[in-house]
């Protein structure tokens, strides 16, 4: 079949290069022209697992093209996947303006009938503002064309993304028949793997994306606050998560106490939906409790090195690992770590950064401050004597680097883990002087000398 794919970022190139693979001849289009000169070179602009090798494969077999010529997309399909951005608005609501963009285009270029598939996160009853844009911009141009629209959230996770789109759990498609009909034929490859298609309503389909994400942030903010809970009576969050997580109703996932969840997804999804149930005036405390937690969680770090150093901080030098908003990718949106480094430079600490793949974005981001360093390797950040060490993800090279190694560089700067990507009795081993970690207690070397001693 032929597509198109508006929008290039880590949904919309994702599908492109995946939809391509499943045999379909694909037009990406985005406005931005460096990402497009890029993509059409074969170089991958983001980074991502698998994502470099099938957008060259894909290039090669001439099924996929990328442009800024949005009316070279526009007429090369009938199915039309919006995949462009939608990210808050000053009060939290969804700014729909890159979609109407597109949509409206859409309607005013397209010369055959078609579908409108919104890929990118709407909220509930945008498909029904999008039938009416397209209806407005036909009669406009006295068009007599059938434009459908139906709705298709995207459930990728940044860091496997190709893998959750080509073995996706489920896919999750809204609308008329005519548009489900013509939705299952472009997946049918997935459907003969076995990949469970879920047909509803398109407003049912849209809140099922919002539902999922919020739902997920939920549990996130639950194990922090848990969190918080235990690091006052002196309690262990391992235990308690090991305690809850062998229920079966329950389950392991997203029960990791850590330093708050960050990316170009739950934030704004828990924002938007509750602006959307306010609008709705339905109450909305549950998912602002979720957001108020995690906007506390985000500041952990900082509060830690704050108590520890009895709040004097200026002048201090604290290194930094890891800076993307999760491991396997180099996505800063709404990480954490930006959170901890904005409070600590105003604070006037002289910063040591580092992250394996997010550190190109982190220069442009930093670019022109002199408190900030970026290192080109964890070992790095502390070739110059830290005063602390923080690490905000919990990137594997960081999980695996020798505790001993770590005790040799940190001296007695104190360690704040905000992903617990060590274990206490390691820690103790190795003697660090201080460890702070999220949920649990406070491991010191003299205390654990204290111990082993038998002194009390
Ligand atoms: N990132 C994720 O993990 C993820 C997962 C599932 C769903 N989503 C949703 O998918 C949508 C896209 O997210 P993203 O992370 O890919 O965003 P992104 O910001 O990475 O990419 C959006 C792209 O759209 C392009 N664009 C903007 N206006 C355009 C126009 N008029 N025509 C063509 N292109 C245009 C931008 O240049 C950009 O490249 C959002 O609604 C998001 O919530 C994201």
């Amino acid at each position: 079949m032929r597509i198109s794919v508006y929008g290039a970022g880590y949904v919309g190139l994702v599908s492109a290069c995946c939809l391509a693979k499943l045999g379909h001849h694909v037009v990406c289009a985005d406005i931005d022209e460096q990402k497009v000169e890029k993509l059409q070179k074969g170089e991958c602009p983001i980074y991502e697992e698998q994502l470099p090798d099938l957008l060259q494969e894909q290039l090669e077999t001439n099924r996929l093209l990328f442009t800024n010529d949005l009316n070279l997309a526009i007429q090369n399909a009938n199915a039309h996947f919006i995949a462009t951005g939608t990210p808050s608005l000053p009060d939290g609501s969804a700014d729909l303006s890159q979609v109407f963009a597109v949509v409206a285009r859409i309607a005013r270029e397209a010369n055959t009938e078609g579908v409108l598939i919104t890929k990118s996160t709407v909220p509930v009853g945008t498909g029904d503002q999008i039938q009416a844009l397209v209806r407005d911009e036909l009669s406009r141009c006295n068009k007599n064309i059938t434009l459908h629209v139906a709705s298709n959230p995207e459930f990728l996770r940044e860091g496997t993304a190709v893998n959750d789109f080509l073995n996706a759990n489920r896919i999750v498609i809204g609308g008329e028949d005519q548009a489900l009909h013509l939705l299952r034929s472009i997946y049918q490859p997935l459907i003969e793997k076995g990949i469970p298609v879920l047909s509803m309503s398109r407003r049912s389909a849209e809140l099922s994306k919002y539902a999922a994400n919020a739902f997920l942030a939920c549990k996130v903010s639950f194990i922090n606050y848990i969190s918080q809970l235990a690091e006052e009576f002196d309690a262990n969050i391992d235990d308690i998560r090991e305690g809850m997580s062998l229920d079966f109703r329950i389950g392991p996932h997203f029960l990791q106490a850590g330093v708050g969840y960050g990316g170009s997804c739950f934030p704004k999804d828990v924002l938007a939906l509750i602006q959307l149930a306010k609008s709705q005036g339905i109450d909305a405390k549950m998912l602002e409790a979720t957001e108020e937690i995690n906007r506390g969680q985000k500041n952990w770090a900082f509060k830690r090195v704050f108590q520890h150093f009895e709040g004097r901080l200026a002048g201090l030098i604290i290194g930094v690992w890891g800076l993307a908003f999760k491991p396997g990718t180099d996505d800063l949106r709404e990480a954490s770590s930006l959170v901890t480094i904005k409070a600590l430079e105003e604070a006037q600490v002289e910063l040591r950064l580092f992250d394996p793949v997010a550190g190109r974005a982190a220069r442009q981001l930093f670019q022109g401050k002199e408190t900030l360093t970026c290192c080109e390797s964890a070992e790095a950040v502390l070739d110059k004597k830290v005063d602390a060490l923080i690490i905000i993800t919990e990137w594997p090279e960081f999980k695996n680097f020798p505790l001993e190694r770590l005790k040799e560089k940190l001296g007695t700067a104190p360690l704040f883990d905000g992903r617990n990507c060590f274990g206490l009795t390691q820690v103790a081993q190795a003697q660090l002087a201080h460890y702070y970690s999220v949920g649990r207690p406070v491991v010191r070397e003299f205390a654990a000398f204290r111990s082993s001693s038998g002194c009390q």
